[in-house]
């Protein structure tokens, strides 16, 4: 029984390589006239239209769709599909948020969420690296023993290696949108312009400042997920150790640790909705493009990937 995917974007796009180059049966859906179509044909995948007989035959069919389109897409299509279809997210968040399971009680609703963005996904695939991924059953009527062989079987194939591990839909949901706003997405990107831009006002030649606080982050994660945290300050200098005993007296601050506690609280009370709610994404993504368009980190980035 094939995986119908919805969309070929981020998300889809490694999922469906991953899945094709495993031998796991899926086939891409697309919306009418979809600007995808060319690429998912260049890639040797099988394609399905949204809203065909096909599609709603479909017995899996994952939602790797934008989650501001999820709640519009299961209004027009949940009614057409089968009792007892998979409806698999990749997030836990439309779900939460729209009480899908409540609206849809007909469907199963699995959350199968690989825990990293897709262009990475794909390369631990190639590169046989680690990968992991949360799934929930708690909202499947039937067959829950099936629906979790099916579960792990996907999970080999996407190339994870650490879990699945069983989680809610809710708690995925608060701690992806956590992490993204406390460290992945905010904390390592900002402080490290910041820290760039200290380093240049002090004449700091810009690529020693760039090797310093963009491409070394690569590989001093790298070591820190090897080592585990308390290796890992076994191996620093001594002078490093210092400088992060320091760094953690002065920084680790009240007001940080207030901040941060004022991010998961809006997350867990959902005042974070409805900031999404009112705030036009196109115009975040601009004002953050133009941030980074005239950061010097950015800058030397592109003249250093030019020079490689
Ligand atoms: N971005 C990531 O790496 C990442 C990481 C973890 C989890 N996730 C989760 O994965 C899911 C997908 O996110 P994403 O960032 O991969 O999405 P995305 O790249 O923005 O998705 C774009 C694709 O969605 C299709 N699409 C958009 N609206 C549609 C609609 N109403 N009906 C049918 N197709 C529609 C587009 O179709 P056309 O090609 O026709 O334009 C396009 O192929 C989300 O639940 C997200 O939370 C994403």
């Amino acid at each position: 029984m094939h995986l119908a995917i919805v969309g070929f974007g981020n998300q889809a796009k490694a999922w469906a390589m991953n899945l094709r180059d495993s031998s796991f049966p899926v086939k891409i859906a697309l919306r009418k006239n979809s600007n995808s179509l060319s690429q998912v044909v260049t890639s040797k995948l099988d394609h399905l239209e949204i809203g065909s007989e096909d599609f709603y035959q479909s017995s899996f069919v994952a939602l790797l769709i934008p989650d501001e389109e999820h709640d519009h897409f299961l209004k027009v299509h949940a009614p057409h599909f089968k009792s007892n279809t998979s409806i698999i997210y990749a997030h836990g968040f439309s779900l939460v948020k729209n009480s899908f399971f409540e609206k849809y009680p007909h469907l199963n609703h699995i959350l199968f969420a690989p825990k990293t963005i897709g262009s990475e996904l794909r390369n631990q695939y190639l590169q046989k690296g680690q990968l992991g991924a949360v799934y929930s059953l708690e909202h499947v009527n039937f067959a829950q023993n099936l629906l979790s062989d099916w579960i792990h079987q996907l999970a080999i194939a996407l190339g994870i290696n650490l879990g699945p591990y069983k989680t809610t839909f809710k708690n995925e949901m608060q701690a992806d949108l956590f992490s993204e706003q406390a460290i992945l997405c905010s904390l390592i990107p900002f402080v490290a312009d910041h820290i760039f831009k200290k380093m240049i006002d002090n004449k700091i030649e810009p690529e020693l400042a760039y090797l310093e606080c963009w491409h070394e982050l690569k590989l001093i994660i790298n070591a820190m997920i090897e080592k585990g945290p308390q290796d890992f300050f076994n191996l620093i200098s001594p002078n490093a150790l210092i400088g992060a005993k320091k760094g953690q007296d002065i920084l680790m601050n009240d007001e940080l640790k207030k901040g941060l506690n004022s991010l998961f609280s809006d997350i867990q009370n959902e005042v974070f909705f409805q900031e999404i709610e009112s705030r036009n994404i196109q115009e975040v993504r601009d004002e953050l493009k133009s941030f980074w368009q005239k950061s010097p980190l950015q800058e030397t980035h592109q003249k250093i990937k030019r020079g490689m």
